[in-house]
């Protein structure tokens, strides 16, 4: 039995996610919302899957994760497997897009921060709170769910001038990832920022209303071997 625990599960790749990692029922699926009862798309899964559990933590809330992780220790004795840290701020919202010369410097230091705040800071507050059941688990896997907009080669080459916030909050979850690695490596860990390309979500359909340049064909950030 492997064990899985996923971020920004109600909608888009999150639950995507969870409703793969479900055919599985062998394995465990912590599906984690920030509202269940907004999470009008996930709960008939679970409903429909005894291996799909929900909970609830707003991934800038630590207290709220440690007590979710709390949770999965319950469960499964202590262990979990793999965290897909999936959550985002992503880009609803047009003002989002702005290039970064227009946007006013108070405006853009608020999106900066928000940004950060969820993308970066959130990701770490989740993998620090799961971080024990993770140590005792078989597979010792940490994903981070990045983005090809915080690949720096990849801005250069597109000039894509979009996004800034977001772009740079993702460019500093790759980092984060890095140090991850850098720390856990001795212990067994994989610890992988990966970019899913560009999938139809809500956030995808945002990029598409705001007529962005052509879909760039990316490989994954990180790899086992890089990191
Ligand atoms: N879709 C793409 O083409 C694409 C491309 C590159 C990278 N990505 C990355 O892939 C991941 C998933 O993207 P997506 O398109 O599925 O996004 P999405 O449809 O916008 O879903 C984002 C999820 O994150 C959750 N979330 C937002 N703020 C949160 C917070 N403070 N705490 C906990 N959860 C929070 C949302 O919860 P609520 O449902 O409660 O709002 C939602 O479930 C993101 O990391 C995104 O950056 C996506």
């Amino acid at each position: 039995m492997r064990s899985w625990a996923i971020t920004g599960a109600a909608r888009g790749i999150g639950l995507e996610f969870v409703r793969q990692l479900a055919l599985d029922k062998e394995d465990l699926v912590f599906a984690m919302v920030r509202n269940k009862e907004r999470a009008t798309h996930l709960i008939p899964i679970a409903e429909a899957n005894q291996n799909v559990l929900v909970l609830e933590a707003d991934a800038t809330d630590y207290e709220a994760l440690k007590a979710a992780a709390s949770r999965v220790s319950e469960v499964t004795g202590g262990k979990l497997d793999v965290i897909i840290t999936n959550h985002a701020r992503t880009g609803s919202g047009t003002r989002y897009w702005t290039p970064i010369t227009q946007m006013c410097v108070y405006c853009n230091m608020w999106r900066i921060a928000i940004a950060y705040r969820v993308n970066t800071v959130g990701a770490m507050h989740v993998i620090n709170a799961f971080l024990p059941p993770l140590r005792a688990g078989t597979m010792k896997h940490i994903v981070a769910i990045s983005s090809a907009a915080g690949d720096l080669d990849l801005v250069l080459r597109s000039r894509e001038n979009l996004l800034a916030a977001y772009a740079a909050s993702k460019a500093a979850l790759n980092i984060v990832i890095a140090k991850y690695a850098a720390n856990l490596r001795s212990e067994g860990f994989m610890c992988v920022p990966l970019n899913p390309g560009m999938v139809n979500t809500d956030e995808t359909s945002v990029a598409a209303r705001a007529s962005l340049s052509p879909l760039l064909p990316v490989a994954p950030l990180g790899s086992t071997d890089a990191l």
